[in-house]
């Protein structure tokens, strides 16, 4: 049976998927460059500045833009971001997430979030989440961030459970190469389009019960 689970955060455990595209159209939009839903799911589970970095390359502009600048314009997209969180509460959690961690701890699953945000902690402060994780992997620690599994790697070390007996929970699909490639077994939020067809899905959160989680392990186990 799998020992922990590691959650992305943005998109997986509240919408906030959105607000940070929200927040990199406002800012693409200020530099004439068009980025659209689709574009985005390329960003999706991908640090600021690589976000940044695809951005600019997308409008032709990486060449335009010097060190300070970029540092400049990716705060910006932070400030709006932060503004759009202010309000959040336990009200933005995602249906079914704080059963979901309930049901873990009655189980005793090791929790851990694996997100690539640095607005992460605060998030699940904000949500009163922060309680039911028994490790928060500070992206800036790791290496490399995602599509390398360095994160999910770093979440089960933290957890100490073997990577191989974890469950990574993503909606991204940075974040599913990621989880493939730490040997950890994916489960994706999203659609097939997105995600692919080699892995478990759910196209709603409801969905991620303790029962789901345990027979998607089994079947993959066999
Ligand atoms: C997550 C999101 C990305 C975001 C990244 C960094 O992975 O899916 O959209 O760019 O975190 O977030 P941050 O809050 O540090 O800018
Ligand atoms: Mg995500």
């Amino acid at each position: 049976m799998f020992k922990g689970v590691l959650f992305d955060l943005d998109g997986v455990i509240t919408d906030t998927a959105d607000y940070h595209y929200k927040a990199w159209k406002s800012l693409a939009e200020e530099l004439d460059i068009e980025i659209d839903r689709e574009f985005n799911e390329q960003l999706k589970g991908v640090s600021r500045e690589d976000s940044l970095d695809l951005i600019l390359k997308h409008g032709k502009k990486r060449n335009t833009v010097d060190d300070d600048e970029f540092r400049k314009l990716a705060e910006k997209k932070n400030d709006v971001y932060i503004k759009m969180i202010q309000s959040f509460s336990e009200e933005d959690i995602f249906p079914g997430i704080l059963s979901l961690l309930k049901e873990l701890k009655q189980h005793h699953i090791k929790i851990a979030l694996a997100s690539a945000s640095k607005n992460g902690p605060l998030l699940l402060e904000k949500m009163n989440l922060t309680h039911y994780f028994d490790a928060i992997v500070d992206p800036s620690s790791v290496a490399l961030g995602k599509p390398a599994p360095d994160i999910f790697i770093a979440a089960a070390d933290a957890i100490d459970c073997p990577i191989s007996s974890c469950i990574g929970i993503e909606d991204s699909q940075a974040g599913i190469t990621a989880i493939k490639k730490s040997s950890a077994l994916p489960i994706g939020v999203g659609r097939s389009n997105d995600l692919g067809t080699d892995i478990s899905l759910v196209s709603n959160t409801n969905d991620l019960t303790y029962d789901f989680l345990t027979s998607t392990w089994e079947n993959n186990k066999k």
